[in-house]
């Protein structure tokens, strides 16, 4: 159900002069100010150290964007226990408090929207389409999250009965490591972020090295806003020693991920371990990958078909862990879907994204590249390319890539490969189709295009998948709208922007007292 009140962000409409040139203006401004230094945040510190991590634009590697303090283990240490002493006061603040600092946030982002925006584009490489979807989706986090701790916030009294008085409610779980990923690199840190605070909780926020200038904005944001001094701190800094050193933290409660499932499973493995003064054991909350597929039947339109497969394989290049990376094709329609599938993506526009023409930008940085082009490689040797386009020389790029003929077991049918590589796949029935879907260890989105009433209803029934969209693209769920995560290996944990979402960063309690 919605809660109460909330009303998705609306995404910016480009085709409005007065928008277009906002954008231009912000590009500008934020390419004026690239290359700055960006300090770690603890209490209320601002900490610039001497290590540093670099972040450029993957689009043209020449261009910094920002430096960004890297914290070493006696600031990870330090960030724990601001955190811890933070909690005593956040804990006992209202709910409803807490949700108006969400609210406040939200209201500084939609004012700097367009910079934001801009900021990614330049960071990451989104279009100014992703770009601005991102923002969105980053508010309506905070308004979505706010409105469902005052939802929840009420105590409530199971049943009325004589002489006794019951109480149910939530406390939140304590201190809390947020983790993020670079490819949603305000939305779903806002999320984590969000979520973790409105609930009561402390959080240390390390987002990853390659979206921490957009990591320190959102940070700087809740600053702003005026939360208390150790509520949030920034701790930005590499996985296998910041990363390792807070998840191991035995003052740490829990950890909220979202990232790769390898790095996914990991962070369960050394969260697991407890030292004999632990008081708990901490909770993970994990978000990780897919290896999403698309089933077209006999009776789709294959135009829409072909449009809906193209964005959700190619949008932001195939970086979303929601993307579609095989399309499951009936036996009589595959030739003519595999030919317009081919000539479609073979027409998209390759370039820098600060120009909104392109709908195709970089993947985000030469270790991405690398392993995305190595899956290139073996596609080639197993199979059969239909389409493998270049991109331009300079900068992180690599074009849409559309392989057949692969046996069923190799690396590309079944790894993750986050990034613009799409696998076609024949099969002689919607029954055999559905079986190859569900043939994967991994259950995030799904999809099916056909206008068969029988054929969806059985998709719904049989297909696995956390997320499943009917005859349309399987990105960009809503918060609210279509709460979003997989099981299997895509994650644990409920629902992002769902109603049961908040109630994993907390513990449930019941007071009955004798009247
Ligand atoms: N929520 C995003 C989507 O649906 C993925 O993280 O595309």
């Amino acid at each position: 159900p919605a809660s109460v009140g909330f009303m998705n962000e609306p995404v910016t409409d480009f085709s409005r002069a007065q928008n277009r040139s906002a954008m231009y203006d912000a590009l500008a401004t934020v390419e004026e100010n690239l290359g700055n230094n960006y300090p770690l945040i603890i209490q209320d510190r601002e900490i610039f150290t001497d290590e540093t991590t670099l972040s450029i634009n993957p689009a043209r590697p020449e261009q910094l964007v920002g430096r960004v303090s890297r914290a070493n283990r006696d600031q990870a240490r330090e960030a724990v226990d601001s955190a811890r002493e933070a909690f005593v006061a956040w804990k006992k603040t209202s709910p409803q408090e807490r949700a108006d600092y969400l609210f406040r946030a939200a209201a500084e982002m939609r004012k700097r929207r367009f910079k934001l925006a801009a900021l990614e584009i330049l960071e990451v490489g989104k279009t100014w389409k992703d770009a601005d979807g991102d923002i969105a989706e980053a508010i309506d986090y905070l308004e979505y999250y706010g409105r469902e701790m005052i939802r929840l916030g009420q105590a409530t009294m199971p049943g009325a009965y004589p002489g006794e008085e019951n109480l149910y409610f939530y406390e939140p779980l304590g201190v809390g490591l947020v983790i993020s990923p670079w490819n949603f690199p305000i939305a779903i840190p806002t999320g984590m972020v969000s979520a973790a605070l409105v609930t009561g909780n402390t959080v240390i926020f390390k987002p990853s090295g390659l979206s921490s200038v957009c990591g320190w904005h959102l940070a700087e944001i809740f600053k702003t806003v005026g939360l208390p001094p150790g509520v949030l701190q920034f701790v930005p800094g590499p996985g296998s020693e910041t990363g390792e050193y807070l998840v191991s933290h035995p003052e740490v409660d829990f950890v909220s991920f979202t990232g790769s499932r390898e790095v996914g499973l990991h962070i369960v493995s050394v969260a697991g371990k407890t030292e004999p003064h632990q008081k708990g054991v901490k909770r993970v909350i994990a978000e990780t990958g897919g290896k999403n597929a698309i089933i077209v039947d006999e009776t789709a339109d294959l135009d829409e078909a072909v449009r809906g497969v193209l964005d959700s394989a190619l949008e932001y290049q195939g970086q979303k862990c929601s993307a579609c990376s095989r399309v499951i094709v009936v036996d009589s329609v595959y030739e003519d879907f595999a030919l317009r599938l081919q000539r479609s993506m073979n027409s998209l526009r390759i370039g820098p994204t600060d120009k909104p023409w392109n709908f195709f930008g970089p993947v985000v940085d030469q270790i991405s590249a690398q392993k995305i082009q190595k899956y290139i490689e073996t596609g080639i040797k197993e199979g059969n390319a239909l389409l493998a386009k270049p991109g331009p020389e300079n900068g992180f790029f690599i074009g849409p890539h559309l392989f057949a003929d692969l046996p069923l077991h190799s690396s590309l049918v079944r790894e993750e490969i986050f990034g613009p590589v799409l696998v076609l796949l024949r099969a002689p029935t919607l029954e055999s189709a559905l079986c190859m879907a569900n043939d994967s260890r991994y259950a995030l989105t799904g999809g099916v295009f056909s206008r068969s009433p029988q054929n969806i209803q059985k998709v719904i029934a049989d297909f696995d998948v956390g997320n499943l969209y009917v005859n349309r693209k399987i990105t960009g769920a809503l918060v609210g709208r279509q709460p979003f995560g997989g099981f299997r290996m895509s994650g644990i944990g409920y629902k992002a922007g769902g109603p049961n979402y908040l109630i994993q960063f907390m513990h449930d309690r019941s007071v009955s007292e004798n009247t």
